[in-house]
């Protein structure tokens, strides 16, 4: 498993996603990825299936300190630091753990100032909640303000990232301050794994389109990937990813497919994008 380390803490780059996974599905698919050999997990308050996690994380004989556990703070939650907190606490009993891995500020929630934001994941850093803090769908400049806020405590963004959108600037700022960038959405739900010259890749190393997509992406330094599935085959497939490696010029032929900029997650409260040259 390659891993990266951010602020001393090592994480594996394959995580798990569990966007829509609830009820018992929920709790089977992450038990499953866990038993594959999973060790980093992504959930989020607004996924509303982090008793799920937990579950699943509890069945899978897995110790707790043996993988790497991610969870995100929702919106109506930053309206005090206090709320902040009490919010994250409430979701590590759901998680039925002492602590997460790493909390993100969900999204940069335009109703409030960026200090806002982050002062709540400081204070839990402080009070051992978490091991490490970061953001999610954050610009350059927002990056830019929550490395000063935190004086460089803050140490990733997680944002949509596959074959299909070009996330360069995002890419060179994690880059240049030693951030992490996890890439969600790493298939495009779907969509980001059918062009041919990922198909041709994929028949030359005997893998699918998807192991090819998620190798490519790993392969990237200071990029994580967290694949979601609710599919055991896929699931297994999705993490056989450490037997090959593809060749610079490989990878530069997938790079250029991200001219498309195809965003699939682009809400109402979404920020202004960067644009990649
Ligand atoms: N921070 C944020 O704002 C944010 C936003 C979106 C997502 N996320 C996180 O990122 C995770 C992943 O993103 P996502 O769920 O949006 O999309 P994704 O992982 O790109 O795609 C999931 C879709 O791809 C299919 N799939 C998975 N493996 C496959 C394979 N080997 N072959 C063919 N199809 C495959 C899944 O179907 P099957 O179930 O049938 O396999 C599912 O429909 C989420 O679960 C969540 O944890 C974070």
């Amino acid at each position: 498993m390659e891993t990266i380390t951010l602020n001393n803490i090592e994480i594996p780059k394959l995580g798990f996603g569990t966007w829509e996974l609830k009820g018992n599905d929920g709790v089977k698919a992450v038990r499953d990825a866990l038993q594959i050999g999973y060790r980093h997990i992504d959930t989020a308050q607004a996924y509303d299936n982090e008793e799920q996690v937990g579950e699943g994380w509890k069945k899978s004989d897995v110790l707790r300190e043996d993988f790497f556990l991610t969870t995100k703070i929702f919106r109506e939650q930053f309206e005090t630091k206090e709320k902040a907190v009490k919010s994250l606490e409430e979701s590590l009993e759901k998680l039925k753990t002492d602590y997460v891995d790493l909390v993100l500020v969900h999204w940069p929630f335009p109703e409030y100032k960026i200090e806002q934001l982050i002062e709540p994941v400081l204070e839990a850093q402080d009070k051992g909640m978490t091991r490490l803090i970061g953001v999610s769908n954050f610009t350059v400049e927002q990056m830019q303000q929550a490395k000063d806020i935190s004086d460089n405590r803050i140490c990733l963004n997680q944002v949509e990232y596959h074959p299909k959108l070009n996330q360069q600037p995002i890419l060179d700022f994690v880059r240049e301050n030693g951030w992490g960038m996890t890439a969600y959405s790493p298939l495009g739900r779907g969509t980001a794994m059918d062009e041919g010259v990922i198909k041709d890749i994929a028949e030359t190393h005997n893998k699918s389109q998807a192991q090819i997509v998620l190798r490519w992406l790993i392969q990237q330094d200071n990029v994580l990937a967290i694949p979601k599935s609710s599919n055991p085959d896929h699931i297994q497939s999705n993490f056989d990813i450490f037997d090959f490696e593809l060749t610079t010029d490989e990878m530069d032929q997938i790079m250029q497919l991200r001219s498309e900029n195809d965003r699939q997650v682009d809400p109402d409260f979404a920020p202004q994008w960067d644009k990649a040259a």
